[in-house]
């Protein structure tokens, strides 16, 4: 598959996702079409009441689906559900077309966007790991067919073994190259959780506008294209809250429905910068027609993780990281009731935001709101130790973000001044371990 590679994209609409607009979906798929420079010639949804295990659709719509391929001259059809192999395969028999599917697409998507060394990984673990499931079906199919003569065991099945053991062999390799990635990673973020400055992830749909919103807030300029995935790796930056020194905001990849289950399990470990978040940015496009299913999409992903709470959640997780929801492109929503309508319940809402990263209406509102909820976790405090201390001193270094300490001699006592940026439990902690024996600041 190539760029510039002529393509028709089909979404089979089951009708289980009521919720979802069928043509705001077909438009994603496109979208996704797009962000892998194939050169989409048209897009066509079919109704399908009862999805059909050899081709999905019915037949008469896989003649459409073939014509529309020639009268198209499209050498890809791009089908925006999961396809089994064998629906795969017959697909691409019946229309002479080459078929791709939904997980493929985005796995090629990943492929392109992947930036570090571990995102690429990531990549290459999903792909195999689609591919040799593809393989292992494909294989006890074969069997089947063979009506239980194992011993005739043909050049096709030695083949499909060598693969499969091939795809096992790089699998393994990659896991323990990732290992060794993840660690180094790690390691990165305990350095950064002993010095806890505040983390903020930003989470949300594919498109929704992080990448923007990333740059208003740090000025940085981060790629952010009309390109779904524009985003992969996490990127961080530091940014400046008013009346906090420092916090970090870190960009991560966006979202999107029916995510391939081997994606969510690769990429855990991109993702898992959510987890050690202080707070998220649950950044959404509030101008889309499916806002709130690519809310509720978000959600279901964050929930499996186990950074926010499932639905079916009685009580929320222990680890539960608490989320602001950024309702970005307000600027896009064309209905003037339509838009007064937001604004009334972005105000009323407790944990929304309202803004528009490409104007930077609400930003400056944003960024206080911001430091109001990361303000009250993390405090300054003030210690004088005795210089006898070690212990104190170590502890605080190890919990706290130091931000000055002085060390002064009186005669035979050293003291030692120390400013340290920590968290009120953190200060519990230590007056219980060490004695009561600083002021608060801020
Ligand atoms: P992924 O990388 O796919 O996860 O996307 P993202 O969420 O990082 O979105 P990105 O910031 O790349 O923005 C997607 C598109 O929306 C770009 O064309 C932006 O210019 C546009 N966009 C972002 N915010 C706004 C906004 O507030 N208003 C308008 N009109 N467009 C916006």
């Amino acid at each position: 598959m190539t760029r510039g590679t002529r393509a028709i994209v089909v979404h089979a609409d089951l009708g289980r996702r009521q919720r979802r607009d069928v043509s705001a979906r077909l438009e994603e798929a496109k979208g996704l079409a797009l962000a892998i420079g194939l050169d989409v010639c048209a897009t066509s949804a079919f109704r399908v009441r009862q999805s059909r295990p050899a081709t999905l659709f019915g037949s008469g719509q896989v003649e459409e689906i073939a014509a529309l391929a020639v009268r198209e001259q499209a050498e890809l059809i791009v089908v925006d559900n999961n396809l089994t192999p064998v629906q795969q395969s017959n697909l691409e028999k019946n229309c002479a077309a080459k078929v791709i599917d939904r997980t493929g697409l985005i796995l090629e998507i990943f492929g392109e966007r992947a930036a570090t060394a571990e995102g690429r990984l990531q990549v290459e673990l999903a792909h195999l790991d689609y591919q040799a499931g593809r393989l292992v079906r494909s294989w006890t199919h074969l069997e089947r067919q063979r009506g239980g003569f194992g011993f005739l065991g043909g050049p096709g099945e030695t083949q499909i073994e060598a693969d499969r053991r091939m795809i096992r062999d790089r699998m393994a390799r990659i896991r323990r190259e990732l290992e060794q990635v993840t660690r180094t990673r790690g390691l990165h973020r305990a350095r950064r959780q002993r010095a806890p400055w505040p983390v903020i992830a930003l989470a949300g749909y594919t498109n929704a506008g992080k990448s923007t919103l990333f740059n208003r807030l740090t000025g940085s300029a981060v790629v952010a294209q009309d390109m779904l995935f524009a985003t992969l790796d996490p990127t961080m930056r530091q940014i400046s809250l008013p009346g906090i020194d420092k916090a970090i905001l870190s960009d991560t990849v966006g979202f999107v429905s029916d995510l391939p289950h081997q994606l969510v399990a690769a990429f855990r470990a991109t993702l898992e910068e959510v987890l050690s978040a202080d707070l998220i940015l649950h950044v959404r496009d509030i101008a889309h027609p499916d806002s709130d299913a690519q809310k509720a999409d978000v959600l279901d992903v964050l929930a499996d993780l186990g950074a926010v709470a499932g639905e079916d959640d009685e009580a929320p997780a222990d680890s539960a990281v608490p989320v602001l929801e950024v309702w970005n492109k307000v600027d896009l929503i064309d209905d003037p009731d339509h838009q007064a309508a937001i604004r009334n319940r972005a105000e009323h809402e407790p944990d929304v935001a309202l803004v528009s990263a490409l104007t930077g209406e609400g930003i400056e509102a944003l960024r206080r709101r911001l430091s109001d909820i990361l303000g009250k976790s993390h405090r300054r405090y003030e210690f004088d130790l005795n210089g006898r201390e070690g212990a104190a001193l170590a502890w605080l270094h190890a919990h706290g973000e130091v931000l000055s300490e002085t060390a002064e001699a009186d005669g035979g006592e050293v003291t030692i001044h120390v400013s340290v940026r920590m968290e009120p439990a953190d200060y519990d902690r230590f007056a219980r371990l060490h004695g009561d024996q600083a002021g608060l600041i801020a």
